[in-house]
Formats: C-alpha cells, structure tokens, sequence
C-alpha cells in the first residue's frame, strides 16, 4: 500500500506517462499483460535518475501496492483490450477507486464503462492524452472527463504532469464521462485538417510556386516566426531538411509514398458533426483526402484518362504567391477550429456537457499535437463572449480574415485554374462565403421539397409555415420520360 498512482499498459504511451508521473514525485506501479515491458519500464526509471516506480507482474499484486482509494491509469489499445483490463482489474478494486483510460477512446464506450462500474462504486474517467511519445514522457495535454469526485482525485497528479503554459497546466475538469473523449475526439479531427491544409500549401508552393525542399524549409520555418506559428508548422519544416537515410540522392519526403494511414479518430469527428448538425467541412475533406490518397492504383490509372486545364499554368511571382498562401492558410485555420469550437459546443449542449471553450482552447496551447498560438487568441476571444456563435465573427479574428480575404480568393483561384485540388482550404473559403451571406439560395432548395414533399416552407415577408400547389408547374414540365 504504498505507491500513489498506477499503471497498466505499458506500450509507448504507457511507459512514457508512468516515467512522466514518477518524475513528477509520485510512486508509481506499474503492470503490463506480457511481463518483459515491465522489466524494461522499471529499467527505464532507474537509468532515468532511479524514479520512483515499481514493477509489478501480477495484476493483484499491482492493484494492492496501491494507496487508497487507488487511482490506475490504463493505456491499452481501444475497444475490447480496454474492458478486458477494466474486467480483470476491477474484481480487486474497491468503492471509491478509480479506473482513467488514457486511450484514444469512442466516447459512448467510456459512458458504457463507468455505467458498468457504478454498482460497485468503482469511479470512472476517460482521459484524452495528445503529444505522442515526447509529450507522454514531459508533459502532454490531457483532456479529462469522469463521474463526479474522479477530476479531484486525478488533479494533485495530472496538473503537474500536464505540459505547462504561461496560464497553467494543460488540463481542466472538462465535464463528466465521455466529455474528455469528446473533446479528444475533435482535437483529432482539427489535427487531421491542419495536417491536410499544410499538405495542400506544400502542393501548391512546389508546383505553383516552384519552391524546392529548402525553400519549403526555409518557409514554413519562417513561418513558424509568424501568426502561423504551431508543433504542425515547426516539424513540417524540419521535414524538408531531412536528408533521405537509406543513401538515396535528395530528401525523404521525397520517397515516401503518397498514401495516408489512419487509425480512425477524424473518422468520429465527422460522424459525430453529422449527428450533431455541425458544419466540418475542413475536417471532411481532410478525411477525404486521406482515403483518396489511399487509392493509389486508382489514381496512377487515371492519370492516365482523366484531363488536367489545357490552359497553361499562369505565372506567379514567387514571394508574393507565397505570402499569399500564408495569409490563406492562417484563414483555413480559423474556419477549422471554428468548426471545432462550435461541435464541441453543440454535443455539449445536447449531451448536457457546459464545456467552457475558452478552457478547451487554453489546453491546446501546449503538449498536443495541434498547439499553436493563436489558440491564446482564441481563448481570449470565449472568455469576452463565451456565447460567440462562431469564431469568424469575434472582432480580432475577423479583422484578421477580413484583410486577408483577398489573398486567400487569389490562392483558391490559382489552385483551380491550375487543376490542383486544395480541397480544405476551398471548403474552408466556401464556408466563410456562406457564413457571411444573410441570403443564401437555400429558398429554392425549401421551394423543391415543397414541390415533391409538401414539406412546407417559411416566408421572408409573414409568419407561419406555408405550403403551395405547385401542380400547375408541374404540368407544365410535363413527363420528362415522354419529352425524351
Ligand atoms: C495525439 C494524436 C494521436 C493520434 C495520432 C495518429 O494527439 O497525440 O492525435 O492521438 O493517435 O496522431 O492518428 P491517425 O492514425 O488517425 O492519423
């Protein structure tokens, strides 16, 4: 009964946050299914300044050298290995004991999971964890969300081995069970946007803008100075340095294919927008794009069919096509964590989950995948209005798109002319083009289901719900099987 805090899992993830925790001054136990990464954890702690950590081979044993009421942390893979391990582990825990998956988790399984372990008042929390190896080992963001009293019992630790920025730890009592997940959830799917929207600049700079691998270096460095600046930013930067290491002439990039692997997260993203009415169309076309790059065959075959502009490429001057591009790419950005913002906001709302935005946006700051900084601006831009309907219309960020507006229509134009797909940041543009219109044309879509459905329609001039005959019209087009 002696160490504070354990952990079961002990994969990358798990190793790294167990030394992390240990560092952080608190005793550790640790468990894994298959002993030799125990041996190999515990190894690690003593060559990493004899931490405080102690290996445990039998999972009974594992949970009795733990204070009470004991706090484990898990980090197996998602889905059955997490409720074999909460089955396993459970049968030795006792009331008031707490079970926080660390995983990448779909959020209803951790709602499943705490409903489950309720009779037995065993407490449960699901824990989204970004940064990778690096930031599990010094200091990740984590995005808590368990029943009540779990927050309190995980604070004393997690909010020291959070990453740590100017205004605190990179974690908050985001809400209860599943909200942590949730949140998680959408800090993938914005991941999956910034990633493409980089992967599109990059397209359009080599191939429009003829800029080779150190210019592109030298770029997003430069940028990485910039309202740009971001992990994505910096890492894409040192990409492009990176000599190929198998002894091939050139850069890496170079050589690596174009196919994109995924483990599923951005795919919830954008279920979850679907089911929640919530526009994600950044996200959307970054998943596309993922599983359209996926079908290479398809694409090497038709390359060889399909037609390109027969207009030839227009000329552009190098710096100011890539200042441009900056500008449309800081823009795309808004556009997606706007869109973040506001499905984190609307499943709170219907889940009954009062997540406070501004908090959500202070915990990407540091330690996570999408950490840039301009989150502080949008952490400033909830505090002033916690009920901003959408981050387009805060007055710093849409003075900051409104003078850029120009540069990113010249990008989107170019990347059309020219046939190369730039699909996030057009949907990104397009948004903006449709969010900014108090008249959209979606009077003649109401008029069509009217038509076929008699689904009814509302007026811009009187109150009510109306419906027409619209037979008369009808006859008048005829049987289109007969006309033809
Ligand atoms: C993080 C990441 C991480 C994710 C990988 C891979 O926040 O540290 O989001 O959790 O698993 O980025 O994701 P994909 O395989 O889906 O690209």
């Amino acid at each position: 009964m002696s160490c504070d805090v354990g952990l079961y899992g002990l994969a990358v993830m798990g190793q790294n946050f167990a030394l992390n925790m240990a560092e952080h001054g608190f005793t550790v136990a640790v468990c894994n299914r298959s002993p030799g990464k125990v041996d190999d954890t515990v190894e690690r702690a003593k060559g990493e300044g004899n931490l405080p950590l102690l290996g445990f081979k039998d999972p009974k044993d594992f949970v009795q050298a733990l204070k009470r009421p004991r706090r484990i942390v898990i980090l197996v893979q998602a889905g059955k290995p997490v409720d074999d391990t909460i089955a396993h582990l459970s049968g030795f825990l006792e009331a008031g004991d707490l079970i926080v998956d660390g995983g990448n988790e779909w959020f209803p399984n951790s709602q499943r999971r705490a409903e489950l372990l309720r009779p037995k008042g065993i407490l449960f929390m699901g824990m989204g964890i970004s940064g990778g190896e690096e930031g599990a080992r010094k200091g990740p963001s984590l995005m808590p969300g368990g029943e009540p009293g779990a927050y309190e019992l995980m604070e004393p630790i997690i909010t020291k081995c959070a990453a740590q920025v100017d205004d605190g730890p990179c974690t908050f009592n985001i809400g209860p069970v599943g909200s942590g997940n949730y949140v998680k959830m959408v800090h993938n799917g914005i991941e999956y946007g910034d990633m493409q929207m980089i992967a599109e600049t990059y397209d359009l700079l080599k191939q429009l803008g003829g800029l080779t691998n150190a210019e592109l270096a030298t770029t997003f460095t430069s940028w990485n100075e910039t309202e740009l600046a971001s992990f994505l930013i910096e890492i894409t930067g040192i990409i492009f340095t990176k000599a190929d290491d198998q002894g091939a002439p050139g850069e890496l990039v170079d050589y690596i294919l174009d196919k994109t692997g995924m483990k599923g997260t951005g795919r919830w993203t954008i279920q979850e927008a679907a089911e929640r009415n919530s526009p994600a169309c950044v996200m959307a076309a970054a998943l596309d794009a993922r599983y359209i790059s996926a079908r290479k065959d398809e694409r090497v075959a038709a390359e060889a069919i399909l037609k390109g502009p027969t207009d030839p490429t227009p000329a552009v001057d190098k710096a100011a096509f890539v200042a441009d591009v900056r500008a449309a790419l800081f823009c795309s950005k808004v556009v997606s964590y706007a869109q973040g913002m506001n499905l984190i906001r609307s499943a709170g709302q219907e889940l009954g989950w009062p997540i406070d935005l501004a908090e959500c946006a202070r915990i990407w700051k540091g330690g996570c995948i999408i950490r840039a900084a301009f989150l502080d601006d949008i952490k400033k831009a909830f505090q002033q209005n916690p009920a901003l309907p959408n981050l387009l219309v805060d007055p710093y960020f849409s003075s900051m798109l409104n003078s850029r507006t120009a540069a990113w229509r010249r990008v989107v134009q170019l990347a059309v002319v020219s046939g190369i797909a730039a699909p996030a940041i057009s949907a990104a543009l397009a948004y903006f083009d449709s969010y900014r219109r108090g008249s959209l044309p979606a009077n003649l879509t109401q008029a069509q289901r009217d038509f076929f459905g008699g689904h009814s329609y509302q007026r811009t001039d009187r109150d009510g719900v109306f419906h027409c005959e619209w037979t008369s019209a009808h006859k008048a087009i005829g049987n289109i099987a007969e006309r033809t």
